[in-house]
């Protein structure tokens, strides 16, 4: 499978990116082949909603790093979104990656790419990661992908909390049984 990873964090080393990179390690070993985006790194413009995407030739107004990630998304046979927790949500830096897929909509919608959850917050409550599953599990609806597993590590603000934790195995073993 190809899979593409779409990161949101802005720490190089921080407790998402062991997660990110824990995942891609199952991965590769079970063969597959990794295309890694780290949004917080990338020149990415928000979506302006001016609709003058024309999907496939003209995907976007802005040329910036979604010009190279486009067609890596088409091709993915799978999609890992990787996101620290930010006011119960996804990152801004990865949020501004996914809202701009509006501009190739057509090409990812109804394609029956496949998809995973991985992010890390500090919060330790049962509640804590509801509203972006949430939202991940409703996105996926609507882009009818399927959803084929989620990490969801709470209590982890450092990197040396989510090292206490098998949350990075975790990670491990769904990049090896995806
Ligand atoms: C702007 C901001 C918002 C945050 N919002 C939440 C939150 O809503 N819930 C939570 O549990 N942790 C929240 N956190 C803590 C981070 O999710 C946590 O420290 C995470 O491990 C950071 O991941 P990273 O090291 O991959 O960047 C927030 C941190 C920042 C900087």
């Amino acid at each position: 499978m190809k899979i593409v990873v779409l990161t949101g964090s802005p720490h190089k080393v921080g407790t998402s990116s062991l997660l990110a990179d824990s995942f891609i390690d199952g991965a590769k070993e079970a063969g597959h082949e990794i295309y890694r985006f780290d949004a917080a790194f990338e020149k990415v413009h928000p979506c302006i909603a001016c609709d003058k995407c024309k999907c496939g030739e003209n995907p976007c107004v802005f040329q910036d790093s979604m010009t190279k990630l486009f067609p890596q998304l088409r091709e993915a046979d799978m999609i890992a979104f990787v996101t620290p927790l930010y006011f119960y949500g996804p990152s801004s830096q990865i949020k501004a990656v996914i809202d701009r897929f509006y501009g190739i909509n057509n090409l990812l919608r109804g394609t029956d790419k496949k998809a995973v959850l991985l992010v890390s917050g500090t919060n330790n409550r049962d509640w804590a990661m509801h509203g972006i599953v949430g939202n991940y599990t409703e996105a996926l609806q609507y882009l009818r992908w399927q959803d084929c597993g989620k990490v969801l590590a709470k209590s982890c603000r450092t990197r040396e909390d989510i090292e206490k934790t098998d949350y990075p195995e975790q990670a491990y073993q769904l990049g090896k049984m995806v």
